[in-house]
């Protein structure tokens, strides 16, 4: 029980999201208050053929240990050989992916598309734990599809096999991303007398407050939140603060506007100009969300293929918002 030894009794983590969870907001998270780190899914198969893109996302510093690597696939030779390449870059422990919905990840039975054979799923995680010397994870969903949810028994079988902590996110397949996540089956599994591996719950956790209701309402090892902490690494902090009885963090726009600065150079310094200009698009909604009027300059923002003016234009928004909210 390695993973057990290393988190803290509960633990806030960022869940891993592609194109999200990249190594300068990994380390962002990190300094408010996200106790675990997960780099975006790596194809098995790209990391084994020595794609230099794949190999980049596993770029990590020091201080964002413990820093788990998730790979899917759905062979057992490329899940094997990308859980070894893993382990040599010296991450803490290797997470599978059984949970992506997408057509072209499970309709090629990776992801959550394993869930149409617990078997399969059952003997290639087997393969991948005992390839390796360090500890693996899985995070998966509830089960395929909305009339089978066989998380309880899925759970039992990753544990036997000896995965050391298993995430749920609270939907099937079939739902992709619609209607509410589901908890009342994550809190089944965490209270299953059988399992002994810690059991982390994921899906909707927006806010610090529905972060400390579910905590208790399932007792949940842990949570990972994701779409919420998307330009909103302030996250961490206020689920902190909550844990702590606290509950007045405040982010100034000057610090919102230093983080976001900061990441967007991270991006850039990791992946070049271009890179950083296209993919910072997704998070400025999420790093100035309730200010009024910033609209004008988010659009600007997510138009320019200048980074000097995007620069600008979070200079300007200084400026025009120096108040707090
Ligand atoms: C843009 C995006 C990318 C994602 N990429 C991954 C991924 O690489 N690996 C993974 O396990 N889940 C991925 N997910 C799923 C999230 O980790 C998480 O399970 C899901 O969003 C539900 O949690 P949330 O409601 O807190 O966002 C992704 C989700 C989003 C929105």
């Amino acid at each position: 029980m390695r993973i057990k030894n290393i988190l803290p009794p509960f633990s806030l983590g960022l869940s891993p999201m592609e194109g999200v969870t990249t190594p300068c907001f990994r380390q962002i998270c990190k300094r408010y208050g996200a106790d675990v780190l997960f780099t975006e899914f790596i194809s098995s198969e790209a990391l084994v053929r020595d794609v230099e893109s794949s190999h980049k996302k596993m770029n990590f510093k020091e201080e964002e240990r413990p820093l788990v690597v998730q790979i899917f696939g759905n062979s057992e030779e490329s899940l094997c050989n990308a859980a070894h390449i893993a382990e040599e870059i010296g991450c803490d422990w290797v997470d599978i992916n059984w949970g992506c919905p997408v057509r072209k990840v499970a309709g090629k039975g990776c992801g959550s598309g394993i869930l149409n054979d617990i078997d399969k799923m059952e003997y290639l995680t087997k393969k991948v734990v005992e390839s390796v010397s360090v500890p693996v994870s899985v995070k998966t969903r509830l089960g395929y599809s909305d009339d089978n949810k066989p998380i309880v028994e899925i759970a039992e079988r990753m544990q036997d096999v000896g995965v050391e902590l298993i995430s749920i996110h609270g939907r099937t397949r079939s739902q992709m991303y619609k209607g509410e996540a589901d908890w009342s089956l994550i809190g089944e599994v965490k209270n299953n007398q059988r399992m002994r591996i810690p059991v982390f719950g994921n899906g909707d956790i927006t806010s610090a407050e529905k972060m400390l209701e579910y905590k208790n309402r399932y007792g949940v090892d842990g949570i990972l939140i994701g779409r919420a902490a998307m330009g909103n690494p302030f996250i961490f902090k206020q689920c902190k603060d909550i844990l702590e009885g606290k509950n007045d963090s405040k982010f100034s726009v000057k610090e919102r506007i230093c983080v976001c600065k900061e990441h967007l150079e991270g991006l850039k310094q990791w992946r070049g100009d271009r890179y950083a200009i296209l993919e910072m698009r997704k998070f400025y909604s999420g790093y100035f969300r309730g200010l009024d009027n910033f609209k004008p300059y988010r659009i600007r923002l997510v138009t320019t293929n200048d980074y000097q003016e995007i620069e600008e234009i979070l200079s300007l928004v200084g400026k025009e918002f120096n108040y707090e909210f």
